[in-house]
C-alpha cells in the first residue's frame, strides 16, 4: 500500500499550526505562525483576535507546509483538525478549513481531540508505543489527568476546578510584571530564587482526589506582593522578592502536578506517565518528573520542547485513526468544552 500523508491543522487557541506526517508518523513539514504580536498588548489571548489572526495566517501556513513537504496536493491521503477544545471563533476557522480542504481533495476528514494530542506528542517522541499509561495534560488552557488505554481510549480522571496550571504560570508572570507568555518568564525568574523562601499553598495535595486547583496559590502570590488593603504596586522591584515568590511558586506548582500524576498512576495500577502541554516545558517540571517517576518505578514520556506547545504535528494522533478506517463526517462541528 503507498504511504499514506496526512495534513493537520491546529487553531484552537493562539498559534496557527499547520503540519504534514505520514502514517509512520513522520513529521514532513510543521508549521507554527505566532500571534505573540496580536495578543502582546493585551496582557493574554482575546478570542476575537485570535480568530481573526487564524483568518490570516492558516491559509499562509498551508501553503507553507505544502512547500516545505515539498508536496502536491494531490499526494494527501486525509485532513486531520483539533476540532475542541478551545476557543469557539478560532476553532471555527481550523475546522472550516480542514473541511474544505477534505471536500476539495475528496479525501478523509479526521477530527481529533487537542487535548488527547497533547498526550499523543509524547507517543511521538518516544519513536515507540507507550500504551496502556496514565496521560497529564498541562496547558495554558488544561490541567487534565487521562486513564489511557490506548491512543484512542482516553478516559478522563480528573482537572482543574478553575484556572489552569499555565494560566497560573501567565497570572502570576502578569503581578510580577515578567510580561506574556508567563511561563517562560517565571521559569527564567525562579533561577536566581529560593523555592522554599514562601510556603504557597498546594490544594488538594494531601487529599484522596485527582483534582487541581490554583485560584488560591494565585491569590497567596498577590497577597505576598501586596497585603490585603494594601495598593498593589505597579510592579515587583526585581531582586530577591520577585525571584524567591517565582521560584517558591513554581515549585508549589511543580510539587502538585507531580503528586498527583503518581497517584493517578496509583489509582489506576499503571507503570507508564506521559504529560503533555506547555509547562512541561519547564525543567523543574521535567526534572522532578525524572526523579520522582524514577524513584517509583514508572516509565516516564516527555516530549520534545517542540511538541509541548500548541502545534499541529501532534495531531499525529489521527494516524491511529486512519489506520482503523475511523473518519469523521463532513457535519462535524466544533466541541469548545469536550475532554
Ligand atoms: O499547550 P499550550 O501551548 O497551549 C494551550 O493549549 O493552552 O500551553 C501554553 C501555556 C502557557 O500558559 C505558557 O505560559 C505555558 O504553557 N508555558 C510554560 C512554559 N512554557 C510555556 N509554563 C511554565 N514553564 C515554561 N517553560
Ligand atoms: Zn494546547
Amino acid at each position: 500500500m503507498n504511504q499514506a500523508n496526512i495534513i493537520a491543522i491546529e487553531t484552537s487557541c493562539d498559534e496557527t499550526s499547520v503540519a504534514i506526517f505520514n502514517d509512520k508518523l513522520e513529521v514532513l513539514s510543521s508549521v507554527v505562525a505566532s500571534q505573540f504580536k496580536w495578543h502582546e498588548r493585551f496582557g493574554g489571548v482575546v478570542p476575537e483576535v485570535a480568530a481573526r489572526a487564524h483568518m490570516e495566517l492558516l491559509n499562509k501556513s498551508i501553503l507553507q507546509a505544502l512547500q516545505d513537504a515539498n508536496m502536491p496536493v494531490s499526494q494527501i491521503s486525509a485532513v486531520a483538525v483539533h476540532n475542541g477544545p478551545g476557543l469557539a471563533g478560532a476553532l471555527l476557522v481550523g475546522l472550516s478549513a480542514a473541511k474544505m480542504i477534505a471536500l476539495g481533495l475528496n479525501v478523509p476528514l479526521i477530527a481529533v481531540n487537542h487535548v488527547h494530542s497533547h498526550i499523543y506528542a509524547c507517543r511521538m517522541s518516544a519513536g515507540k508505543d507507550i500504551f496502556p499509561c496514565v496521560g497529564m495534560v498541562v496547558s495554558g488552557g488544561h490541567s487534565i489527568l487521562f486513564e489511557c488505554q490506548t491512543a484512542l481510549e482516553m478516559k478522563r480522571l480528573g482537572g482543574t476546578i478553575d484556572d489552569a496550571a499555565g494560566e497560573a504560570f501567565d497570572k502570576v508572570a502578569a503581578l510580577l510584571g515578567l510580561g506574556f507568555p508567563g511561563g517562560p518568564a517565571v521559569e527564567r525568574e525562579a533561577l536566581s530564587g529560593n523555592p522554599n523562601e514562601y510556603a504557597f499553598p498546594k490544594s488538594f495535595f494531601y487529599e484522596d482526589r485527582l483534582d487541581f486547583s490554583f485560584s488560591g496559590l494565585k491569590t497567596a502570590v498577590l497577597y505576598t506582593i501586596a497585603p490585603p488593603g494594601q495598593a498593589r504596586p505597579a510592579i515587583v522591584e526585581s531582586g530577591k522578592k520577585r525571584a524567591d515568590i517565582a521560584a517558591s511558586f513554581q515549585k508549589a506548582v511543580v510539587d502538585v502536578l507531580v503528586s498527583k500524576a503518581l497517584q493517578a498512576l496509583k489509582k489506576t495500577g499503571l507503570k507508564r506517565l506521559a504529560v503533555g502541554g506547555g509547562v512541561v516545558a519547564n525543567q523543574t517540571l521535567r526534572q522532578k518528573l525524572l526523579e520522582d517517576t524514577k524513584l517509583n518505578g514508572i516509565e516516564l514520556y516527555l516530549p520534545e520542547k517542540n511538541l509541548c506547545t500548541d502545534n499541529a504535528a501532534m495531531a499525529a494522533l489521527s494516524v491511529e485513526a486512519w489506520k482503523q478506517g475511523i473518519f469523521t463526517s463532513l457535519d462535524v462541528d466544533i466541541k469548545p468544552t469536550v475532554f
